[in-house]
């Protein structure tokens, strides 16, 4: 069954074709690089002995949409195409809004055309704003978000939902609201390479870990957790992918589908460093920083959803995310480069 993975290049794209292909799929990949390197190709390849096919273009160009379409039979899509650094859609909305919700409204036009009306779409526990009290639930009123980012993806929610419901007997779609994914897969083939200064915790940790940075902010010892450091829900980016794989049962049954891909608990940002730290056999040295603007103290999925109808739940622990995480980072301490694998 093919099914065509958008920004399957990219960090979770990439953990996510692996899973499909053991699981049977056969991922088709459009991705443009804008955040991602062709040598992710090879990386799929080495893991599973298959190499997906690859159209470099952007989901943006209906006409390269068609093509794709035109010539595979296609199952289902899973949308993780997107520009996704919250600091960054502050200061470039347009670019965000043009490429996260108009992106998915070309995807979705160019489906309805051919008749393709299985979509798994990749959305943020961000959606839930700033007023939700934890754990966050799937019914819960979404809105009050902070970010442009933020709000490209409860757009392109929006959007998904008026278009299920104009033809409520054909789509099928899944809204997958991620919380925080770390780590890496356990070969280190294919991990998360941030360009630039990492906006995410773990993977300036695993900087940090590494000797590229001197020492890991903390932002904030002040909020209202039992360490007084933020609290989020991190999952195992191999767990997420397995939530996607999950998630295809939903092909052909019509509706709109909503579901947190988290643990169900929180850990501090100090309980990360110091998972780290055994992870990697030395101390991190931390320094307490002032608050970064717009963070909530703390925010957990409640995961009973995914796991009563999708029997689905994450499998691995903090230590585990750190470990692979480690793996990534010292077996790729540059990341992907293109043209030496
Ligand atoms: P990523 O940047 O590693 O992957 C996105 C991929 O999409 C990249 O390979 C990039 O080159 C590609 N891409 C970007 N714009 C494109 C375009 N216009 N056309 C074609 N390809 C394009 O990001 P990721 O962490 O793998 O995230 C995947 C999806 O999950 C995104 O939609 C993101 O918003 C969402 N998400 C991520 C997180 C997270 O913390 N990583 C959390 C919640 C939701
Ligand atoms: C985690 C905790 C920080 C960096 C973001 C997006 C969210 C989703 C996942 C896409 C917080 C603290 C961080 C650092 C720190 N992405 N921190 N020092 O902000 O929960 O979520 O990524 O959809 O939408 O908002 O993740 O990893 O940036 O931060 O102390 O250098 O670590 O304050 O408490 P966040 P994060």
């Amino acid at each position: 069954m093919n099914i065509l993975v958008t920004g399957g290049l990219g960090y979770i794209g990439s953990h996510t074709c692996v899973k499909l292909i053991e699981a049977g799929y056969t991922p088709i990949i459009i991705d443009n690089l804008y955040n991602s390197k062709k040598a992710v190709l090879e990386r799929i390849a080495q893991i599973t002995g298959k190499c997906p096919q690859l159209y470099i273009g952007d989901v943006r160009d209906k006409k390269l949409l068609t093509t794709i379409f035109s010539n595979n039979e296609i199952s289902a899509v899973i949308h993780f195409a997107g520009l996704k650094a919250v600091g960054e859609s502050v200061t470039i909305p347009l670019a965000y809004y043009d490429t996260n919700v108009y992106g998915s409204l070309c995807l979705a036009e160019v489906m309805q055309k051919h008749k393709v009306y299985n979509l798994i779409f990749s959305s943020s526990a961000t959606v839930y704003g700033e007023k939700n009290p934890t754990p966050y639930i799937e019914t819960f009123q979404t809105g009050n978000i902070t970010s442009p980012y933020g709000w490209s993806k409860f757009m392109t929610e929006q959007c998904y939902i008026d278009l299920q419901h104009s033809e409520p007997n054909q789509w099928s779609i899944s809204l997958l609201r991620y919380f925080n994914p770390v780590g890496a897969h356990p070969s280190g083939l294919i991990g998360e390479d941030p360009q630039g200064t990492p906006n995410n915790l773990m993977p300036y940790i695993s900087q940090v870990a590494i000797g590229k940075r001197p020492f890991v902010s903390v932002y904030g010892d002040d909020y209202a957790t039992p360490d007084g450091t933020g609290v989020r829900d991190y999952i195992h980016v191999d767990d997420l992918a397995e939530g996607h794989v999950a998630t295809l049962q939903m092909i052909n049954r019509a509706g709109i589908h909503c579901y947190n891909l988290g643990s169900g608990s929180g850990n501090s940002v100090l309980e990360v460093i110091a998972a780290y730290e055994n992870a990697c056999g030395h101390p991190i040295p931390y320094k307490i920083m002032p608050r970064r603007a717009g963070d909530i103290d703390a925010f957990w999925a409640d995961a009973s959803k995914a796991k009563k109808e999708l029997g689905w739940q994450t499998r691995q622990t903090l230590a585990d995310m750190a470990r692979d995480s480690w793996n990534w980072q010292i077996k790729n301490p540059n990341g992907y480069i293109d043209g030496k694998e």
